[in-house]
């Protein structure tokens, strides 16, 4: 089977691979594929602007899983937080040319962009109550 020379690069040379420091504006988000087990990690620190001034993440998983989320972070650094939630794992999987059978690893990318949004979403929510009383 060829991979195609992109989805080599991201696996061999995963960049953005690392873990950010937990804060009000870090949004953190952990999700696992059903269909094999695999668990990723994104994490994703805004600006006050709500630009995303660094993604970092950690996958424990196959190679297209490595590949989807070093594509999907590097990706992610300096986009709006509007835009990144318009990121889909369609978008990821024919840019790398994943094969059918893993499409579930850009899957995985799409839900853990989702999981960090999600986090930071409600971590305002928190941070604003916090800082009215
Ligand atoms: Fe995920 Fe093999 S099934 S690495
Ligand atoms: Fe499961 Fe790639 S084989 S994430």
């Amino acid at each position: 089977m060829a991979y195609n020379k992109k989805i080599l690069d991201h696996y061999e040379n995963p960049q953005n691979v690392g873990v950010l420091e937990d804060g009000p504006n870090v949004g953190t988000g952990m999700v696992g594929a059903p269909a094999c087990g695999d668990v990723m990690k994104l994490q994703i620190q805004v600006d006050e602007n709500g630009k995303i001034v660094k993604a970092r993440f950690k996958a424990f998983g196959c190679g297209s899983a490595i590949a989807s989320a070093s594509y999907a972070a590097s990706m992610l650094e300096g986009m709006q937080v509007s835009e990144a939630k318009k990121i889909s794992n369609t978008v990821i999987a024919n840019e790398l040319g994943l094969p059918p059978v893993k499409l579930h690893c850009s899957m995985l990318a799409q839900d853990a962009i989702e999981a960090a949004l999600e986090d930071l979403k409600n971590k305002k929510i928190i941070n604003n109550s916090l800082e009215e009383e």
